[in-house]
C-alpha cells in the first residue's frame, strides 16, 4: 500500500492512525480527506510531514468530491462519521447522511475506482448491549440508540455491497477508546477538563454501574491496520480493549488522578436508551497476530496527564462550540 487515503483522519482516531501509519511505515502516502466538523481539528495533524501528508477537506456524503479524492489510492480507511451518543439522541439526521449514505458513497466510488482496499471503522456498539459473556463477530447486529444504528446502517449497506459486487470491504469493530486529543464531549475528556477546571462531573444517575471496555487509542490504530494488511475482504473483526470497567470505577480512577473526591460528582438524569454493558471478543483478530498493548491505569494516567499538559488544545474547544452544547445537554438534569 503506498497511497491511503484516510477518511475522517483529523477527528480522535482517525489522527492517531495516520500518525501510527506515517511511523510505521516509509513508504505510505496519506491522503487526508476530512469534512472538518466540530469534532475535526487540524491542530491534531500538524506534526504530519507534508511531503507524505496532504490534506483535503470534504465530505464523504459528497460522492463526487470523495470519489475524486480516491482515486490513485490503493486503500481507503475510513474514520468519518458522527460519533456521539448524546449528540444522536438530540437529533440524528448527520449521523444517517455521513454515517450512512457516506459508507454508500465509499463504497460505490471503489467498485467503480477498483479500490483494492477498503476499510470501514464501526464499532462495538452495533452489538447493542451484554449482561454476560461477549459478542463474536458471528452474532447479529442489535443496535439500540441513533448513532449505532447508523453505524449498523453502513455496515450492512457495505457488506451488501461485498456480497453483490465483490468490492473488498473490511470492517472492524472497536471498543471505547481513550487517549490523547479526545474530543471532550466523550466521558474521559470530559471528565478530566472539568476537575483540571474545579468543576463537576455529570455522572450518569442509574448508569453508575454500567460497564465500558476501555481500548488505548494506538492499540486501536494498530487494530484496524492488522485487520487492513492481514484481514480478509467481507469479514468483520472485533477490537477489543480488555479493560471493562463500571462507569463509576472510572469516575473515581479520574478524581484520584485529578486530586478531587467525591463531591466533584453530580449525578444527572440518566441517558435514555443507555446501555448497560458492551463487551466483545477479539479473538479472531488476535489470530492475525493483534495484541492490545496498554495496560488501564497506565493509559488512563496518560491520558489525564496529556490533558493537564495540553490545555492550550482543548481550552478553545471547551470555550467554543462545545459550550452550547454542554449547556443544551446537562442544564436541568
Ligand atoms: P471523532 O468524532 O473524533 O472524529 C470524526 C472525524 O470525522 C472528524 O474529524 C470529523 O470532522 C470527520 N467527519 C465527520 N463527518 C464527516 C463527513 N461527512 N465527511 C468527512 N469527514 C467527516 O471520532 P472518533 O472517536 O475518532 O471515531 C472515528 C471512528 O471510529 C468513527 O467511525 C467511530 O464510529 C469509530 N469508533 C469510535 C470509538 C470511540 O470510542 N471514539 C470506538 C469505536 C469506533
Ligand atoms: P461516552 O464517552 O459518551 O461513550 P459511549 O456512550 O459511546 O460508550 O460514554 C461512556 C459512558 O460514560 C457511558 O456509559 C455514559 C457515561 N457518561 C456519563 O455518565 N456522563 C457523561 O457526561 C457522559 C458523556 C457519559
Amino acid at each position: 500500500m503506498k497511497k491511503m487515503i484516510v477518511t475522517g483522519g483529523a477527528g480522535f482516531i482517525g489522527s492517531a492512525f495516520v500518525r501510527y501509519q506515517l511511523e510505521s511505515y516509509p513508504e505510505v502516502h496519506i491522503v487526508n480527506f476530512d469534512k472538518l466538523t466540530y469534532a475535526g481539528n487540524l491542530e491534531n495533524i500538524k506534526d504530519c510531514d507534508p511531503e507524505r501528508h496532504t490534506f483535503i477537506q470534504g465530505d464523504i456524503a459528497d460522492r463526487k468530491a470523495i470519489q475524486a479524492a480516491m482515486e490513485g489510492c490503493d486503500a481507503i480507511v475510513n474514520f468519518a462519521a458522527d460519533t456521539h451518543v448524546d449528540r444522536s439522541i438530540m437529533g440524528a439526521t448527520d449521523f444517517i447522511e455521513t454515517n450512512c449514505t457516506g459508507v454508500y458513497n465509499i463504497c460505490e466510488a471503489a467498485r467503480e475506482l477498483g479500490t483494492s482496499h477498503v476499510l470501514l471503522v464501526s464499532t462495538d456498539e452495533v452489538y447493542g448491549s451484554i449482561r454476560e459473556g461477549s459478542f463474536t463477530e458471528k452474532d447479529a447486529p442489535g443496535p439500540r440508540n441513533p448513532y449505532s444504528a447508523s453505524k449498523a446502517g453502513g455496515e450492512l449497506i457495505a457488506l451488501a455491497h461485498f456480497e453483490t459486487f465483490g468490492t473488498p470491504i473490511i470492517i472492524t469493530r472497536g471498543s471505547n477508546t481513550y487517549g490523547p486529543y479526545q474530543y471532550p464531549e466523550k466521558v474521559m475528556p470530559l471528565f478530566i477538563t472539568n476537575l483540571l477546571d474545579g468543576e463537576q462531573v455529570p455522572l450518569y444517575q442509574g448508569g453508575e454501574h454500567n460497564v465500558r471496555d476501555w481500548l488505548w487509542v494506538y492499540d486501536h490504530a494498530s487494530g484496524i491496520d492488522t485487520a487492513l494488511r492481514q484481514g480478509e475482504p467481507g469479514q468483520i473483526y472485533n477490537v477489543a480493549g480488555g479493560h471493562e470497567r463500571e462507569n463509576i470505577v472510572l469516575t473515581r480512577k479520574l478524581l484520584e488522578l485529578c486530586g478531587k473526591d467525591e463531591s466533584s460528582i453530580r449525578l444527572v438524569k440518566d441517558r435514555p436508551g443507555h446501555d448497560f454493558r458492551y463487551s466483545i471478543d477479539a479473538s479472531k483478530l488476535k489470530a492475525l497476530g493483534w495484541m492490545p498493548t496498554m495496560d488501564w491505569e497506565t493509559g488512563v494516567a496518560k491520558t489525564a496527564t496529556w490533558y493537564r499538559e495540553n490545555e492550550a488544545w482543548w481550552r478553545p474547544i471547551k470555550s467554543g462550540e462545545f459550550k452550547e452544547y454542554y449547556r443544551k445537554q446537562y442544564e436541568n438534569r
